[in-house]
């Protein structure tokens, strides 16, 4: 697979998330399916591979590293602190935590349960709003100098957030949601992270799998899935957004793709800056996400998306109320 640039760090131009080996999406295949599939998302071509102290938490760092291990050296791995976990329970408490102490323990403990020396990129998972964010860059600069972080991260942050913390220690990549139905990151953070030669990286490029085009409203979302409790997947909102879904198959069956391919075939050809992390549980699915890398559209198919996408009206929220607050700070 070609190679893009996060900054000045060269990763697969589609890389992997694993958080739903973590049961965000419901029940996770077991461990030696899970360790499989991460190894063969490597087989074809993958170098960047995505988790969090948070995805767990704790035991999506432990099976990353682990699946990882004897090709260390030939990935790039991302991992994130931020979250309010107690680092001797690894119990989840409410809001955030980015105080310069939590930062320093959560990295070594990350370290231990990835069993890995060095960090290659970490992430700030959401802005903590009491710790200014040049004490946290501050932080991070500081486990660079010893050797246990390479590149600093920020995710969903504001864009003057992220101008303030690159002051500090350059900002490599910024992680935050970005898909055909979710544009947030347009208004500032894209032109930011062109002007700063950040690298940007959409999580979620798939809508949550809804513009895979193989959800519609009848689809059961089980209650220990995070969709179940996402404003954007009742079932009325699913049926009322159809109509990307079926713009996604018309533009994905005169290309010979698939809609997901077409999904992530749309965010890299946004800028070359970008690198969409998808995730999925399936290596079969894996190999057909990366087919996207082969389907180009031109400038016409990007106009053609754009066009119709502006007459459309997306339904529902993207998160609910209480982890969107977390956003944009
Ligand atoms: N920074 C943050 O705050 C943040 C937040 C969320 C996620 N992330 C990162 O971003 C990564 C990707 O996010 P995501 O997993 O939510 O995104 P996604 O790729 O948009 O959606 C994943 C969903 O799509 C399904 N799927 C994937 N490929 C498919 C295909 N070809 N056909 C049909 N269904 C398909 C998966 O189901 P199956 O498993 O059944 O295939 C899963 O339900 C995560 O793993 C995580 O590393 C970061």
């Amino acid at each position: 697979m070609k190679h893009r640039n996060l900054g000045s760090l060269a990763v697969s131009e589609i890389g992997f998330g694993t958080m739903s080996f973590a049961s965000a999406y419901g029940t996770a295949p077991d461990r030696a399916e899970a360790i499989r599939v991460i190894r063969g998302a490597h087989d074809l071509g993958v170098t960047l591979f995505d988790t969090a102290e948070a995805y767990g938490p704790w035991t999506n760092e432990e099976l990353v590293g682990e699946a990882l291990r004897p090709i260390r050296d030939q990935v790039i791995i991302a991992t994130k602190f931020g979250f309010n976990i107690d680092q001797g329970t690894g119990q989840r408490g409410a809001g955030v935590n980015s105080r310069p102490e939590q930062v320093r323990q959560v990295v070594d403990n990350s370290l231990k349960r990835l069993g890995i020396e060095t960090i290659d990129l970490l992430y700030q998972h959401r802005v903590d709003p009491s710790v200014p964010i040049e004490d946290v860059a501050g932080v991070v600069k500081e486990l660079v100098l010893a050797g246990k972080v390479r590149h600093f991260g920020m995710s969903e942050a504001a864009a003057s957030t992220i101008r303030r913390a690159h002051t500090v220690h350059p900002v490599t990549a910024v992680q935050s949601e970005y898909s055909l139905w979710t544009r947030d990151p347009e208004a500032e953070v894209l032109p930011l992270c062109a002007e700063l030669g950040i690298g940007f990286v959409p999580w979620s490029p798939l809508g949550a799998g809804y513009l895979t085009g193989k959800i519609d409203a009848a689809t059961p979302i089980d209650s220990t899935d995070f969709r179940a409790h996402s404003p954007r997947f009742t079932a009325e909102a699913r049926a009322a957004n159809q109509a990307l879904v079926d713009l996604l198959k018309r533009i994905a069956a005169v290309k010979g793709a698939t809609p997901a391919q077409v999904a992530l075939a749309w965010l890299l050809a946004r800028a070359p800056f970008i690198v969409p992390i998808f995730g999925t549980r399936r290596l079969d699915r894996i190999e057909e996400n990366l087919g996207a890398a082969s389907v180009t559209l031109a400038a016409a198919d990007m106009e053609e998306i754009e066009t119709a996408f502006r007459a459309m009206e997306i339904k529902g929220e993207r998160l609910p109320p209480h982890v969107l607050q977390l956003s944009y700070r």
